[in-house]
């Protein structure tokens, strides 16, 4: 075969369908994953099959045009590769790893190939560390899992990408390992945009950035992720470094698959999608592991096809996650951001093992006050308020200032919504929630909890708010000498301000 020997493999191209090349080689028939190139290089295609002993069919990576029946094709020899090394740090790539940032070819790069198999279960770890996100609701409700694969689910334009860069800018400051971030099959001005707001801020020299976005060809958007797990294997397995790798957007590399298979001629299998879905995406995620050299933690933005959870995306990619942040439509539209649902969204570290007992029985009952609130939605909506017990007026007010104070204003978001970004340690959330669930904050109105970092600043927005508001005007701030805290408090009788409902 040419890999030994240096004879040019030639074949000639038979047929063009869109992105799909057939391809003649009379001898040496390239393997499967074999790069082959046509036009002088411009074009690149990737076997995908062998049709018979003398034809291959594979799929170009770049736009064919300009590809014509009868024209020469050239074997390169080797799978597609991406550039890895010290020197692809602070850099920004395509799938091919050419530099897209107008800068220098990296120097000091070896190239490996894209294909490769999951490290063995004998050489993964397991160890459960909780990784802080400084985002409240996420730390209290959702614990991130240093190692684990965490995903933001939501249709579109419900935050996803406003909370993956957020997550960025909490976490990258104080992570001393790598981070990657990979752009599959979304805009390229949030590609841009993200570029240089890492620049700007300083974090650029412990970064790599690879595309592969909306307006290039399905073979591109379908090998980007696998170049970006090549980069970041290398970090972990040659440099013993953690990696912090972020996907915007897992689902656009599934749509990816789907166009590709269908461009092959397979049978669709359910909505659509592709029959190999599950195994393409295990062939990726399953990449994303921790061994003994290093761990790898991924946030991945999960696009939901017209919000629905039970879309086979979805629910596959659901499988793979130790942790799952659902947002929502409905809280989005309430101008409740982070958006996240926390009766929906669930973690596999949130267990008195892991986060400690107080912080479980915390985070249970608050779910459980934001589940009976939802219940009771339904009588509200038909009945009225006034028609609730005390006690369920109590719940209702409880869960109403929960949701406020689990809002917080982020540091992405500064320059439209006019408020500095916050970031909240996980004492302090589990505090101030500790405290709302004692009534502490009863007789406060709920826009005081609103987009507020620590719940005492909930005081000091009481306090500059002008004292014309009837309940606001005395806030009778208990002292906070709850050092005994009640799983669950008594209920009281002043309810009236859950009344106050529009508020916010
Ligand atoms: N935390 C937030 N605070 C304020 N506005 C937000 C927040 N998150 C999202 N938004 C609004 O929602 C819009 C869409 O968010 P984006 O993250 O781009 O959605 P997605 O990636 O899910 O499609 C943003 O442009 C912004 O106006
Ligand atoms: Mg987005």
């Amino acid at each position: 075969m040419n890999r030994e020997a240096n004879i040019i493999n030639l074949g000639k191209v038979v047929s063009v369908r869109g992105s799909v090349v057939d391809i003649q080689f009379d001898e040496n028939l390239p393997p499967i994953y074999s790069l082959l190139h046509a036009n002088k290089g411009d074009i690149v295609i990737e076997v995908l099959a062998q049709l018979d002993v003398h034809r291959v069919r594979g799929i170009a990576l770049t736009p064919t045009q300009g590809l014509a029946r009868g024209m020469a094709v050239e074997d390169t020899g080797g799978p597609l590769n991406a550039p890895v090394g010290k020197g692809i740090l602070s850099r920004m790539f395509d799938v091919f790893g050419n530099a897209i940032d107008g800068q220098a070819v990296p120097v000091d790069v070896q190239r490996r190939s894209v294909h490769r198999a999951p490290p063995p279960l004998a050489r993964r770890s397991t160890q459960s560390e909780i990784f802080e996100t400084g985002i409240k609701v996420i730390d209290v409700l959702v614990p991130l899992e240093r190692g684990g694969k965490a995903g933001l689910f939501g249709g579109a334009g419900v935050g996803k990408t406003v909370l993956l860069t957020e997550m960025i800018h909490n976490m990258i400051g104080h992570q001393e390992g790598v981070s990657i971030f990979c752009g599959i099959g979304e805009r390229c001005r949030e590609g841009e945009e993200l570029y240089r707001e890492m620049k700007e801020a300083g974090v650029l020299p412990n970064m790599v950035m690879i595309f592969g976005q909306m307006n290039e060809p399905p073979g591109a958007r379908f090998r980007v992720g696998h170049a970006a797990l090549t980069m970041a294997e290398y970090f972990r397995d040659d440099e013993h470094r953690d990696v912090l790798l972020l996907i915007d957007n897992i689902f656009r590399f599934i749509q990816a698959g789907m166009e590709v298979s269908g461009l092959m001629g397979q049978m669709p299998s359910r909505l659509g999608y592709q029959p190999t879905m599950g195994t393409e995406l295990s062939g990726l995620e399953e990449r994303i592991a921790n061994t003994d050299t290093g761990a790898i933690t991924s946030i991945q933005a999960v696009y939901v096809p017209a919000d629905d959870l039970t879309d086979p995306a979805a629910a596959h990619t659901f499988s793979h996650l130790s942790a799952s942040i659902v947002l929502s439509r409905k809280r989005a539209s309430e101008g409740l951001f982070p958006s996240i649902d926390p009766l929906q969204s669930s973690s596999k570290m949130a267990t008195p093992g892991i986060v400690g007992e107080r912080h479980y029985r915390l985070a249970q009952e608050i779910r459980r006050t934001l589940a009976q609130y939802e219940q009771l939605k339904d009588i509200i909506a038909m009945l009225g308020l006034e028609q609730l017990s005390p006690e369920d007026r109590n719940v209702v007010a409880r869960a109403r200032r929960l949701e406020r104070f689990l809002t917080q204003p982020f540091f992405t978001t500064e320059q439209f919504s006019g408020l500095k970004g916050k970031l909240v340690s996980l004492k302090d959330s589990l505090d101030g929630c500790e405290r709302i669930l004692n009534d502490e904050f009863k007789d406060y109105p709920e826009s005081a909890l609103y987009m507020i970092g620590t719940v005492d600043e909930a005081k000091e927005k009481v306090k500059t708010a002008k004292p014309d508001s009837k309940d606001s005007s005395e806030p009778i701030a208990k002292p906070a000498a709850d050092a005994e805290p009640k799983a669950a408090p008594e209920p009281q009788q002043k309810v009236e301000h859950a009344a106050d409902a529009d508020e916010s």
